[in-house]
């Protein structure tokens, strides 16, 4: 064993109690609380959640709590609220009124602050437009928007309607967009001109443009962000003739608990994105339960996710989760590095953020600029940290306890997904004692497991599936268009289970290690990518006759994308081709999926039966020679070809 496998062996090994200031303050203060209310989830968990439900506000309560017939949950039947009503008037009407909701630093250097009351002003005025433009309740609208406040008053306006919405992530390519755009059969979508990334201009007008044409958008709000030149056609309308114009009032009305209240868009083990839906009711109590538990959320306190509104953590953790709290939320627009490396420690210092939520791919580029940068500011406003969105590796864990939280705040590494909605394995801070790379357990009401294929536990310490073995509210109900594949998915793996498509141990104290995924998805940079996906984006290019997709461990991404492509024949396969072949997909997909490496072969590793031997191909891709089974593969050479290409390369 190495001497840093050995190292990371010990610090996985070590535990952190939460500091006794932090419990002594916080929700759930001991070990034996937290196992308390575990207890009493697992013995009654509709009286559980019910109990938690009923701290939001709902204009009808429901009658009852849960109908669970496998695969199909439905949570608080015949309840009925408004999400903008609980994330933003209920606060506005109470001694928060002129209490931050939102603290806006965009990257250039400008700021907002967004009382409550403003909040709900704005939002009542989005939705007034939103509704003159024909939008309602069950319409769905696409959000393609920089992170800005505008984009969580959009989202908030569509809530107040009724009408689910569908953010598609800025870094996603008019192509992607379009696709996403169909399958959701948007009827407006919100944009703005541009927005800003690292000093430049993302043009999401122009996809925009090239996104809806031929699709069943009929109008397209712009904001004016950028002030960059737009093309502009009858179909768009700007958001300040139509929102800012608009009566800042309006009545909310209350929809069924089981109402879809968004979809979003993520890889699955197929080429096709799958639109994995929400619904009101058991969605916003999960992201209130979770954020309210695991962050330890009071009134005094600067939360900052800075995960973007286009992927999941950013629905729950920047707008949801936190508004439905009554907290102060802090939104950044741009790069970590925008001026400089420290612009994160910045921001903190300027604000006084006091939790801080990011994913471990940022942690290890902190890591890699250099300790001088967080040195350079007063970081001591911070009292809690989380990681979301892959696993976290020990030294990771270990800096970002050290140089950002000062050895004083405890990590909160949160194990979930898209389609759980909220948070379900992590430690609570002021109760678990935490292990460096581990999410701990799971929160109370949440019964997940590691288990075989047939559902058996696994033992201690042994591998298997992590799978969930009882609902929660906030689940997904389906997959937008295609409910089989929702059962097939997620419940027709493991036996009575939702199956999450992660691997993962259980140790001897019950602590959960998560693996990583044991399907065809790639965690490149914590953004969820199928293989499959990067597939049919390269064979999408006249000049390839095949492809094949594997990740392979990256320090800084956790994986990184490394394609095998089979040039058609009488095609040159070079540098140029190869430099092709990456534009290609990003162009197809977006940026995030541009391949790392374009490894040329004449032929890829297949089984008598066709199919492509990606393990093999994953083997060769991380340098290591091709250990496992090979006896399926058809022609034994091919292995011995690829893996003397690379080594010839190293
Ligand atoms: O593999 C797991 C990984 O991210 C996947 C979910 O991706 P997505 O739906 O895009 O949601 C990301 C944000 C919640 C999971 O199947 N993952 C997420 N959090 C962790 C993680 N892997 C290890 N540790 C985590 N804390």
């Amino acid at each position: 064993m190495s001497t840093s496998s050995i190292e990371s062996v010990l610090t996985e090994t070590r535990s952190f109690p939460p500091p006794p200031t932090f419990s002594a303050h916080a929700r759930v203060k001991s070990l034996a609380e937290y196992e308390q209310l575990d207890r009493r989830a697992d013995e009654d968990p509709e009286g559980f959640w019910a109990e938690v439900a009923s701290e939001l506000h709902w204009s009808k309560k429901w009658d009852r709590v849960l109908d669970w017939k496998l695969p199909d949950a439905k949570w608080f039947l015949g309840g009925r609220l408004n999400v903008s009503v609980n994330c933003v008037d209920r606060h506005a009407a109470s001694t928060r009124r002129n209490k931050a909701a939102i603290i806006f630093e965009g990257e250039p250097g400008d700021s907002r602050v967004i009382t409550y009351g403003q909040l709900q002003r704005e939002v009542c005025k989005a939705a007034n437009a939103l509704a003159a433009l024909g939008v309602k309740a069950g319409d769905f609208v696409a959000i393609y928007m920089p992170m800005v406040p505008e984009a969580a008053v959009a989202m908030l306006a569509c809530t107040r309607l009724g009408a689910p919405h569908t953010i598609i992530f800025g870094g996603f390519s008019a192509e992607a967009l379009a696709d996403r755009i169909k399958d959701a059969k948007a009827k407006v979508v919100i944009t703005a001109d541009g927005g800003w990334r690292r000093g430049q201009i993302v043009p999401l007008k122009d996809n925009v443009d090239r996104a809806v044409e031929g699709s069943t958008v009929e109008k397209v709000v712009v904001l004016k962000r950028c002030s960059n030149e737009v093309k502009w056609t009858s179909r768009d309308v700007w958001w300040h003739d139509v929102v800012d114009k608009a009566s800042g009032k309006h009545e909310a009305q209350a929809f069924d608990s089981e109402h879809p209240l968004f979809s979003l868009y993520t890889s699955g083990t197929t080429g096709k994105p799958k639109g994995i839906v929400h619904t009101t009711g058991g969605y916003l109590v999960g992201a209130t339960y979770t954020t309210k538990l695991v962050f330890d959320l009071r009134d005094e306190d600067v939360f900052w996710c800075t995960a973007d509104i286009g992927w999941v953590t950013g629905h729950s953790y920047v707008v949801y989760g936190p508004l439905a709290n009554g907290a102060t939320v802090m939104m950044y627009e741009g790069a970590p590095n925008q001026p400089g490396p420290d612009r994160f420690w910045e921001i903190i210092e300027k604000w006084g953020v006091t939790v801080f939520y990011t994913a471990p791919t940022a942690i290890r580029a902190f890591m890699k600029w250099g300790d001088q940068w967080p040195a350079k500011h007063d970081l001591s406003s911070l009292r809690l940290l989380g990681s979301v969105g892959e696993p976290i590796n020990p030294e990771a864990w270990m800096w970002y306890r050290k140089q950002i939280g000062g050895d004083r705040c405890p990590i909160v590494d949160t194990w979930w997904q898209t389609e759980t909605g909220g948070i379900m394995i992590s430690p609570l801070p002021g109760a678990t004692p935490t292990k460096p790379g581990s999410a701990t357990r799971p929160l109370p009401g949440i019964a997940a497991d590691v288990v075989h294929k047939d559902g058996t536990p696994c033992k201690p310490n042994e591998g298997g599936f992590l799978v969930i073995k009882k609902p929660w509210p906030s689940m997904l109900r389906t997959i937008f268009g295609d409910h089989d594949r929702f059962a097939k998915t997620y419940f027709g793996e493991v036996q009575g289970c939702y199956f999450a498509g992660d691997g993962a141990r259980k140790d001897q104290d019950g602590y959960f290690w998560i693996m990583g995924r044991v399907d065809d998805v790639i965690n490149v940079a914590g953004h969820r990518l199928s293989t499959m996906e990067v597939e049919s984006a390269l064979v999408s290019h006249p000049k390839v006759a095949e492809a094949a997709v594997v990740g392979r461990p990256d320090e800084l991404k956790g994986q990184a994308i490394v394609a095998f492509v089979t040039p058609r024949s009488g095609m040159k396969a070079d540098d140029a081709l190869a430099k092709e072949l990456r534009e290609h997909v990003a162009t197809q997909i977006g940026a995030l999926a541009r391949p790392e490496e374009i490894r040329f072969a004449d032929a890829l590793p297949k089984t008598r039966s066709g199919k492509i031997m990606r393990r093999l191909l994953r083997e060769v891709a991380s340098g290591s020679t091709a250990r496992g089974d090979t006896t399926t593969l058809e022609d034994q050479g091919v292995l011995e070809t690829l893996a003397q290409s690379f080594a010839q390369d190293e």
